[in-house]
């Protein structure tokens, strides 16, 4: 029996959703290159393509764009749960047990199940940004705002934030944030979604189940954690003595290396253009230049220690200054990434559901023989 630790190169599925060519730095979308959308395409066409198959034309964008806008509304209930919790609860633990929540206000079948279809997909995505809002006003003693539905996806949840309507350059941020988070195939969570929908679960309990494994440093936590790098190295010259202290100590540097690309992410590209933009739009390159000097020495710094390991910025590397230029908070991070995911994780519990086999794999054991059972009073 072989084992593969982490299941690296091993193929669980198939998928129609997105592909992830590691070795030459490409991510396409239903064979659409993030290269061509990200400049191009809203949150909302990237919805379309992964849950319809089909980049959306006019009218079917609309169409969309009008069920997504009339599904941001949260229960009240959850709201009241909201103001209830500690206000120093992290922003991913909100997301996840108000997300299940969404589940309570759905009636279920006769069997305890809810609909797992592209609706409900479209409810999920519409709402977390809702609450990811919700929650940062509500932590921070303020009444929710709520959403407008003129507004497109990436700015209402800036406004649901202040209260204002953002500048194109601040909602386009988002919304291209937005669309390059939103598939990426068989990554932790998305597989967490996954198995969960395979054993006939609905779509609130899978996409739970994703939020759940998001929230870790090697997978979403990743971003928030390469943020508070950005802080504590505070200047771009400290960032070389931050990089070798770090490695010294064992730790490794967030935001840098991935499983399957052995180049940059062709993610990072994108969002280090935004970080640019935006810090020059804002008058403050603090953020932006710390990130590019951190990458420079983490690239170098790595070649040298780990030359068998090829080891470039990932797509957490530039959200980090990306998002606080928007003033959004390190801790909100990945919840925010599970915003733009849940458009892929939706996808792929209906590819999932569409043709579903229950995933269980095996293990090697690797514990004691069989034997006898010890009583207990003649245990040692
Ligand atoms: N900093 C320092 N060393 C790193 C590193 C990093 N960011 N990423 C990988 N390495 C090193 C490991 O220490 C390991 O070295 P070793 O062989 O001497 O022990 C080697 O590279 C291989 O690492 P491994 O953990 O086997 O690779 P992986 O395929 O599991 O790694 C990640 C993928 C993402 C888990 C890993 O690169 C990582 O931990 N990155 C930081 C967290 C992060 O940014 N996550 C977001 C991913 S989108």
């Amino acid at each position: 029996m072989v084992v593969n630790r982490g299941l690296e190169g091993v193929v669980v599925g198939s998928t129609v959703l997105s592909n992830v060519e590691g070795q030459i730095g490409r991510l396409t979308y239903r064979g659409y290159d993030i290269d061509d959308l990200a400049p191009n395409a809203s949150f909302e066409e990237i919805v379309h393509l992964l849950l319809y198959g089909h980049l959306p034309t006019m009218l079917e964008l609309e169409s969309l764009k009008h069920e997504l806008a009339s599904r941001r509304t949260l229960p009240g209930q959850l709201i009241a749960a909201m103001q209830s919790v500690p206000k120093t609860a992290w922003p991913m633990d909100v997301l996840r047990t108000i997300v299940s929540g969404l589940a309570l206000f759905v009636p279920a079948n006769n069997k305890g199940e809810h609909v797992s279809d592209v609706h409900s997909a479209i409810e999920l995505i519409a709402k977390t940004t809702t609450i990811l809002a919700a929650w940062d006003r509500i932590r921070r003693g303020l009444e929710p705002i709520e959403p407008r539905a003129d507004l497109a996806h990436a700015a209402n949840f800036l406004y649901m934030r202040s209260g204002k309507v953002p500048t194109e350059i601040e909602a386009d941020a988002i919304d291209t944030y937005l669309v390059l988070l939103a598939d990426h195939s068989y990554n932790a969570s998305t597989f967490s979604a996954r198995v969960t929908a395979s054993t006939r679960a609905d779509i609130y309990a899978s996409i739970t189940a994703a939020i759940a494994t998001l929230t870790g440093d090697l997978h979403g936590g990743a971003a928030s954690a390469s943020y508070n790098n950005l802080v504590a190295i505070g200047s771009p010259e400290k960032a070389e003595k931050f990089v070798r202290d770090e490695l010294a100590k064992g730790n490794r540097i967030m935001g840098m290396g991935h499983r399957e690309y052995r180049v940059r992410d062709p993610r990072a590209a994108h969002l280090e253009k935004i970080a640019k933009e935006l810090s020059e739009h804002r008058g403050n390159t603090k953020w932006y230049k710390i990130a590019r000097e951190l990458e420079n020495q983490s690239q170098r710094i790595l070649a040298e220690e780990k030359p068998d390991r090829k080891i470039y910025a990932n797509v957490d590397f530039y959200t980090a200054p990306v998002l606080a230029d928007l003033g959004i908070a390190g801790d909100e991070f990945t919840a925010l990434f599970a915003c733009g995911r849940v458009a892929g994780w939706t996808a792929h519990v209906l590819e999932q559901l569409h043709d579903n086999r229950l995933i269980r794999p095996q293990a090697a054991y690797s514990g004691p023989a069989a034997g006898p059972y010890v009583p207990i009073e003649q245990r040692r």
